[in-house]
């Protein structure tokens, strides 16, 4: 929920779904000053910061200093996406349970550094690389073929250094919170599916579908994450002087030994905002406003709706390859029944319909009290929809539904 005290939002770039709710402007969001003259001439008391690369780059330190209030971390805290070494040397720092690790510089440096692990082996360029940064490499061979090709420019800059990981085993969940650098409130569970194929199979792409809550991360344990891997976070780049504000999104896996950290993102994740903005209860604005001013408290707690929320990715054919673009979709009345239809890669056409404008284009999301009906009422949305150049995994919240069906027999 969004409150009324704001009256007029812009988007950029924006899609034909928000442009029902904000005015879409085309702002080159990597020209600093373009976009503080855009918040100067149009009184913006809020900027949010979607992406990671704009954080990463420094335009919320860009809008601090112009003092225009923005939900998201300035550059030096935004190295906890920017840059993987940053954040394991953070975890070590503090003492936060994540794998064991080393960062390597060079080829020769790397490939000496994998006999201090044992396969499957797990890669990852340093910086951003739009997901696509991480290998895990069942045996040696591939591992060194993996990372001859990080070390000779694959992933650009993002790959002149590589961290090697211990491979942990567990099932994978993800934890938010809101910070404004000094109060923290917990902000839900989700789980994605990563895999573009059924069943979890075949290459990686942004996410398939999700759905929030996470029913394996019990109460309990969500209080273990806050104590043992956000608030350490928080208080580390605090004590350091680079303070996060804005969102922390904790990829999490739950091992035998407990939740360890997998990897920080300083943004909600796509699709995992889908489900939990579907769930929330509270006002966003005025807590995202709490946080880009410092003035987040116990007040804040955000309340989520009970319910169940899952979201089924609808993506162009060929994704996560390069999508095939331009094929029409109508939507026809997916909405009907309560479902909501979120929009990613959709562009209008010149007869107001709907064309297919990048990888993952729409998010049909529902609610139920339960992941098997939140996923029945998803489904019969997405079946109303025609896009015959997209696909979509039919198996989103698997997992959940069969434990459901367990539980329930
Ligand atoms: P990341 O971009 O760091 O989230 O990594 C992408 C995916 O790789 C994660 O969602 C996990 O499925 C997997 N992964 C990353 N690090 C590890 C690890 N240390 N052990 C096992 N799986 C991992
Ligand atoms: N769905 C995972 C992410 O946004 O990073």
């Amino acid at each position: 929920m969004l409150s009324g005290a704001q009256d007029r939002f812009y988007a950029a770039p924006g899609n034909p779904g928000i442009a029902d709710h904000a005015e879409c402007v085309d702002l080159d969001v990597s020209n600093h000053a373009v976009v503080i003259q855009f918040c100067r001439e149009n009184d913006i008391g809020l900027v949010v910061v979607g992406p990671e690369a704009p954080l990463v780059d420094g335009l919320a330190d860009s809008l601090n200093s112009v003092n225009v209030p923005v939900f998201g971390p300035s550059q030096a805290a935004a190295q906890l996406e920017g840059s993987k070494g940053f954040t394991k040397d953070l975890c070590e720092r503090a003492g936060i349970p994540t794998a064991g690790y080393v960062r390597t510089r060079s080829l020769a440096e790397a490939t000496e550094a994998l006999d201090k692990f044992e396969a499957p082996y797990v890669l990852k360029a340093d910086g951003l690389a739009a997901g696509k940064g991480v290998v895990i490499a069942e045996t040696r061979a591939i591992a060194a073929e993996a990372l001859t090709g990080m070390f000779s420019g694959q992933f650009g800059t993002a790959g002149e250094e590589v961290v090697i990981e211990e491979f942990m085993r567990g099932e994978e969940a993800s934890f938010f919170a809101l910070t404004d650098g000094t109060t923290i409130i917990p902000f839900g569970s989700a789980q994605d599916h990563k895999r573009v194929g059924e069943g979890d199979t075949g290459p990686n792409t942004g996410g398939m579908g999700a759905y929030s809550p996470a029913p394996v991360l019990t109460a309990e344990l969500e209080r273990e994450v806050m104590e043992r891997i956000i608030t350490p976070t928080v208080e580390t780049l605090r004590g350091e002087g680079t303070p996060y504000s804005g969102v922390l999104f904790a990829g999490l896996m739950l091992t035998d030994e407990g939740p360890k950290l997998i990897e920080y993102n300083c943004r909600f994740g796509d699709p995992e905002c889908q489900v939990l903005m579907t769930r929330l209860q509270s006002d966003l604005g005025e807590t995202m406003l709490a946080c880009a001013s410092g003035a987040l408290s116990g007040a804040h707690n955000a309340a989520f709706d009970e319910a169940t929320a899952l979201t089924v990715v609808m993506a162009a054919n060929n994704y996560p390859g390069t999508p095939e673009k331009g094929g029409s979709i109508h939507l026809n009345e997916a909405e009907s029944a309560g479902a909501k239809v979120f929009h990613a890669g959709t562009v209008r056409t010149e007869d107001g319909g709907l064309a297919v404008n990048g990888g993952r284009v729409l998010n049909v999301t529902a609610s139920g009290v339960n992941v098997t009906a939140a996923k029945a009422a998803a489904y019969a949305a997405v079946e109303k929809i025609d896009f015959a150049s997209g696909f979509y995994r039919s198996d989103i919240g698997w997992r959940e539904v069969e434990r459901e069906a367990g539980s329930a027999a």
